[in-house]
């Protein structure tokens, strides 16, 4: 029998989502994990928070006799102690500030970049090889100073927003339809934002056109309730969602790992053909693509109605003004 190499999945930043990310790989007992943060640091102790998550999750996989590593990693905000993700065969990066009360877009924004190109500078000096998924908001334009900062090859970096999206448009249908998930085929594209984009035209159920399957209106409305999905839950919660950004990020890794070659939305690099028909040049974008051991290995072309196109260029020119806004303060 070959040796097997469990792969590595090293999480940088261990929050609510990178906890859950690292939660759902080491239940599923897919790779041996690390898990990177900074340490909290009160008036008279220092909490090496990562530390403790990186047990507690291995405690869990060990109860569910899962045989995963998890370790945990204190890093510098200066960008020292990335040494251990050498070896790592996915990096993911869900590291940034949330947006807090009296902090503008432009504060957001520069502080998140800052963020993103130390951890970018020490993937690319002890991960050259692997694939990058940026999780971070507003993520599109994160995983793009992701792609600069790191110089990767587009194949190799990626953000996560249209398997969430997608499966927040899912869950309403079926709940609606009273219809099984694994019934329903959708895609929601575009820009994890307002503007998101949910395929109506190439969406179906077992077959039937969602179009036909509900009425205009009730499909509006689960349109409507998909693209507020993030703020639905932030209003409920006070804080953003992790369970499905989660379970949404593992489900990208898994199908990396797996060389599973599944087609589902996620935010790219286009280029050639690729961008003049999705008519979107140097930007990152959520469109379908396969995912396998490569990264991506292909950039799938879906047709759209002419008002999808429209609503399509409408996102697409949202990301783009968040680039130029970090070209702008000269971010990068
Ligand atoms: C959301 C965040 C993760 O959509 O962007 O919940």
């Amino acid at each position: 029998m070959t040796d097997y190499q469990r792969p590595t999945v090293s999480i940088i930043g261990a929050g609510n989502v990178g906890e859950h990310v690292a939660n759902i790989l080491a239940i599923k007992g897919l790779a041996n994990i690390k898990m990177f943060d900074l340490p909290r640091k009160t008036e008279d102790k220092v909490f090496e928070v990562v530390k403790g998550k990186a047990l507690d999750i291995k405690q869990m996989a060990t109860s569910l006799h899962s045989d995963v590593e998890v370790e945990g990693f204190s890093v510098s905000p200066e960008g020292e102690g990335y040494e251990p993700l050498e070896g790592s065969d996915i990096v993911v990066v869900t590291a940034g500030f949330p947006r807090r009360p009296g902090m503008s877009r432009d504060d957001l924004l520069s502080k998140n970049v800052g963020i993103i190109k130390t951890v970018s500078e020490n993937i690319a000096k002890y991960a050259p090889n692997a694939i990058v998924i940026v999780v971070s908001n507003p993520v599109d334009v994160m995983a793009y100073a992701a792609y600069k900062f790191t110089g990767f090859p587009k194949n190799r970096v990626l953000g996560m927003a249209g398997v969430l999206d997608t499966a927040r448009f899912k869950s309403f249908l079926s709940q609606e339809l009273g219809v099984s998930v694994r019934n329903i085929n959708a895609y929601v594209i575009g820009g994890h934002g307002d503007d998101m984009v949910p395929l109506l035209s190439v969406s179906s159920v077992a077959g039937v056109p969602l179009t036909k399957a509900l009425p205009e209106d009730k499909l509006n409305e689960i349109v409507e309730r998909t693209k507020f999905g993030g703020g639905e839950i932030v209003n409920l919660m006070g804080t953003s969602a992790y369970h499905a950004p989660g379970s949404s990020t593992a489900y990208m890794v898994e199908a990396i790992l797996q060389d599973r070659k599944e087609i589902m939305p996620c935010s790219v690099y286009l280029e050639g053909d690729d961008a003049r028909f999705y008519e979107a040049e140097d930007v990152f974008v959520g469109v379908p693509v396969k995912l396998g051991r490569d990264g991506i290995e292909e950039v799938v072309k879906l047709d759209m109605t002419d008002e999808e196109r429209q609503m399509w260029r409408k996102s697409v020119s949202s990301v783009k003004s968040g680039i130029e806004r970090i070209k702008e303060l000269g971010l990068i």
